[in-house]
């Protein structure tokens, strides 16, 4: 990578143990950033710390602690660049009828609520410095509701709105919020089916529609990308990364 758009930067990254959130620690490491990386899976963590070594910081816990969220400000240190809120779980296709309150709760707290708290924390840096950039990872099922189950499908709406507003308040002040939607992509997430009637409804869709899976990296190059200076005049964007799914 010549590029190194994060030299002196200190980016945070959640869910950076795996997938699309691993991805995007190893490209802003390779630019030459350094980066907070958090996750509920310690073991992935080590894992990704002996393939980065110093460039890394782990945090490791659940997002929905408010304990870890004050934990992975502190360890970003006084100036924070950029946040890229990238845990996320599935909620297995779950239709309204069949959701369980626990499944519904865990879905909003993980996917949307961790999101606002760790943007909140960050955002107080970011104002004191006068800049920031902050991407969200939405989904497909942000604009759709042929994508996931019902409690996912609202969690990833409402990080779209989220994003939104973000961007509405803060980005005359310096910071910038957008989200990437992906589509499908190969990582470790839980897609398994959990009930007959979300697959019959859902399976059909996927078919038809669903045009490529992608790799994690393709992710997070349009993520560094938000998150570097070469975005400076994108903000409140919900950019698709889904091989033109959104378009059908
Ligand atoms: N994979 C896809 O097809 C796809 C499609 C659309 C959107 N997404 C979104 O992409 C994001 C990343 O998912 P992925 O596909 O890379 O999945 P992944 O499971 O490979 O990675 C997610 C990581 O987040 C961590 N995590 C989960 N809950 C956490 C919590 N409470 N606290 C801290 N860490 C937690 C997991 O341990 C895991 O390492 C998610 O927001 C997901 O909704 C994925």
């Amino acid at each position: 990578m010549s590029s190194k758009r994060f030299a002196g930067r200190t980016v945070i990254v959640t869910g950076g143990g795996s997938g699309i959130g691993k991805a995007t620690v190893e490209r802003i490491v390779a630019e030459g950033g350094r980066v907070v990386a958090v996750d509920i899976s310690q073991e992935r963590l080590d894992e990704l710390a002996a393939e980065l070594g110093g460039a890394v910081v782990t945090v490791t816990g659940d997002l929905t602690d408010s304990a870890v969220v004050t934990a992975t400000v502190d360890a970003a240190g006084d100036t924070i660049d950029g946040l890229a809120n990238v845990a996320g779980i599935m909620d297995g296709f779950v239709p309204t009828a069949e959701l369980q309150d626990d499944m519904w709760e865990r879905v909003m707290a993980v996917n949307l609520t961790a999101m606002m708290k760790l943007t909140r924390a960050v955002l107080a840096p970011m104002l004191a410095a006068g800049s920031g950039s902050i991407v969200n990872v939405s989904s497909e099922a942000g604009h759709r509701a042929s994508a996931a189950g019902t409690a996912y499908t609202t969690s990833k709406h409402a990080v779209n709105g989220f994003t939104k507003s973000t961007a509405f308040f803060y980005t005359p002040k310096g910071i910038r919020c957008n989200a990437v939607s992906p589509g499908g992509v190969a990582t470790n997430v839980d897609s398994t089916p959990q009930t007959a009637y979300g697959m019959e409804r859902l399976g059909p869709f996927f078919q038809t529609n669903l045009p490529r899976t992608a790799q994690p990296e393709e992710l997070a190059a349009v993520i560094a990308f938000l998150l570097s200076d070469d975005a400076s005049d994108v903000s409140g964007a919900i950019i698709p990364v889904d091989g033109g799914w959104a378009a059908v």
